[in-house]
């Protein structure tokens, strides 16, 4: 693992691509910056990145082809900043109660603020050389926000959930995690990511709305890479939604 340590940069996940452009990158390289003045967020969203307060990584990511069925690596992604952040939240001592959790595709939540967001990305696909950026936005000590990021939406930091830790030990955490949760993506593997997503983001049946190309509500009957998320309507017929096309999934109280 080669980890680029930059100053202010527009989006790390743009100099992941410039890195693959020049065709110096290689698999598993990390881009990480004190700051970024265009970071990104999912759905078109900006990603605030202020100074030495949180963590901005994008690494670069070229398994073996065929690439891994959409959306493995989402899943894989989500679950490896939230097997770090228990990590360092272990290490530091912290009981159960601290419950960080994954919500649709893979925001980091602890209760329901958000702690870390991630937005994977591809330019031209090639199946016989697949080629992803990963990009991971860590709140790790702000103490406070901004408040037209925090009236959008609860927000929360490693520091506020009392996990006093350092950007680069973050770093180096999270980076460890996302090579180990992607190393393969085999059949067992993917059982496993389905596994643990489905424990991670409290999918163990209920009532839930999806949104996707419509809303449906109904028992959510199973969730996996593979298999898609299935539903029963109160008529008990079952519907199959593809992953990719599924948005939200919001559990109905
Ligand atoms: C989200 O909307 O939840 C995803 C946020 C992803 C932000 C990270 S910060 C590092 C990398 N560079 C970017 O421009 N975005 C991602």
């Amino acid at each position: 693992m080669r980890i680029f340590r930059h100053d202010v940069v527009d989006s790390t996940n743009e100099r992941a691509f410039a890195a693959l452009d020049a065709g110096d990158a290689r698999h598993g390289d990390v881009h990480v910056a004190r700051a970024q003045s265009a970071g990104r967020g999912r759905l078109g969203r900006a990603w605030h990145s202020p100074p030495g307060e949180g963590l901005y990584l994008s690494a670069i990511l070229m398994p073996p082809a065929p690439p891994p069925p959409s959306p493995a690596l989402t899943i894989a992604a989500g679950l490896a900043v939230l097997d770090a952040v228990r990590h360092t939240a272990r290490a530091l001592g912290l009981g159960s109660d601290f419950a960080p959790r994954l919500k649709w595709p893979n925001d980091v939540l602890v209760g329901d603020a958000k702690l870390a967001g991630i937005l994977v990305e591809t330019r031209g696909l090639d199946a016989e050389r697949p080629c992803y950026v990963v990009g991971i936005g860590l709140n790790v000590a702000q103490r406070s926000f901004p408040e037209d990021l925090s009236n959008e939406r609860a927000v929360t930091s490693l520091a506020l959930a009392g996990i006093e830790t350092t950007v680069d030990r973050s770093c180096e955490v999270v980076s460890e995690a996302l090579l180990a949760r992607t190393a393969s993506f085999g059949e067992d593997d993917l059982a496993a990511l389905d596994r643990d997503y489905a424990r991670a983001a409290q999918l163990d049946g209920g009532t839930v709305r999806i949104e996707a190309k419509g809303v449906l509500a109904g028992e959510l009957v199973g969730l996996s890479i593979r298999g898609g998320l299935i539903v029963r309507d109160s008529k008990g017929n079952e519907h199959r939604t593809p992953l990719e096309l599924v948005r939200a999934i919001v559990p109905v109280v």
